[in-house]
């Protein structure tokens, strides 16, 4: 009888979901595993409870093809329990239900695609009887235990293209242009982007940042002679003194997303006389297909994760380590976030090139 394997995607979407999907039933069949499919994450697990037979011949397009056909889901019975760290215990009854219906499907293992939130309830599915095997997605690029997660460079591609364009438009008018990309807790997007796509300032909830300091890089260019200035701010990023989203490794939950780069642009049209516009990325970030660099990890990821179902090693994230696809206990990478350093060679060098983060 041939062997069966669960994934699902749970959390936010990201581009290269469907990437990893197709990795797992390509490989999975090469190893004589059926794939099935758990729809809106991990609340496909629960009654009545019905995976779809995902098909060799029914993956084509699926690497390139944005969002996930298996659809993601950050509400339900397993939401509110997750966050770095956060280790808030799921409902024993909504256990019991998930690991009875893995039993009587008979599936060998669960592949779980998501972020440090999914991390925290897979493993505490796996507490409960069921092999799991994680994936490490999110755009954020925020989880310590993996060099890089899918999603983030696409991400960074998209964010950069959007500065590209604003470049143009700001040198035509004279104006600083803000750009608010994604980035609760971590500046990794803004950081990566801001300096591929030319930012003149950069933002980040790992630095606060002054007005003063912003507006007299903005009077700094003018006086050079250049009138437009880009600023790229990660929604997280707060000012000196202002509520910050993260202190440390402790999340403020109270403190809403969204809104910084409009405060930073009011603000400065104030203090500069300058035209201002901001651009609100949002989801196009986490739209659309994956760039070649996330097609290619969702593809490792994935056949990285069937081979570990193969050779028994479960309660374990695949990780990329240098250029090495490995892994690490699921445990060891909860909880653990990956910011960007203020003393960084990233952080330093666009320093070093003029970048000003408003410290
Ligand atoms: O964790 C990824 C992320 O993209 C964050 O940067 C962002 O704040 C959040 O997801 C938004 O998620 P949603 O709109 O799905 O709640």
């Amino acid at each position: 009888m041939t062997e069966k394997i669960g994934i699902l995607t749970a959390g936010g979407d990201c581009p290269g979901l469907n990437a990893v999907i197709r990795a797992v039933v390509k490989a999975g069949q090469y190893a004589g595993f059926q794939t099935l499919g758990f729809k809106g994450g991990f609340e496909g697990l629960l009654s009545p409870c019905e995976p779809v037979e995902l098909d060799y011949n029914r993956m084509d397009g699926m690497l390139i093809r944005g969002g996930t056909i298996l659809g993601a889901a950050n509400k339900g019975h397993f939401a509110g329990k997750v966050g770095h760290g956060e280790v808030r215990d799921l409902d024993p009854e909504i256990l019991r239900e998930a690991k009875a219906n893995y039993d009587a499907l008979g599936l060998r293992a669960l592949i779980v695609v998501g972020g440090d939130g999914s991390l925290v309830i897979a493993r505490q599915l796996a507490e409960n009887g069921i092999n799991v095997v994680g994936v490490p997605k999110t755009i954020d690029n925020d989880l310590d235990a993996t060099d890089q997660t899918f999603g983030f460079d696409t991400a960074v591609d998209s964010a950069t293209d959007a500065l590209d364009r604003l470049h143009t438009t700001a040198e035509s008018h004279g104006r600083v242009i803000i750009l608010e990309v994604m980035g609760r807790h971590t500046g990794w997007i803004a950081l990566n982007a801001g300096i591929a796509g030319g930012g003149d300032v950069i933002l980040i909830p790992e630095i606060p940042f002054t007005f003063e300091s912003v507006t007299e890089k903005v009077l700094a260019r003018e006086k050079a002679g250049k009138k437009f200035t880009l600023i790229v701010v990660a929604e997280g990023a707060a000012a000196r003194g202002g509520k910050q989203s993260i202190k440390g490794d402790e999340i403020d939950r109270e403190v809403q997303m969204g809104g910084v780069g409009q405060k930073v642009a009011d603000e400065l049209a104030k203090r500069t006389g300058k035209e201002t516009r901001v651009v609100v990325l949002g989801h196009l970030q986490r739209g659309g297909a994956p760039t070649s660099f996330d097609r290619l990890l969702c593809t490792r990821y994935g056949e990285a994760a069937v081979r570990m179902v193969r050779a028994g090693q479960y309660n374990r994230m695949v990780a990329l380590h240098g250029n090495e696809i490995t892994d690490v206990s699921i445990q060891r990478a909860i909880g653990r976030r990956r910011r960007v350093s203020p003393d960084g060679e990233l952080v330093l060098s666009a320093k070093a090139l003029g970048i000003g983060f408003g410290d």
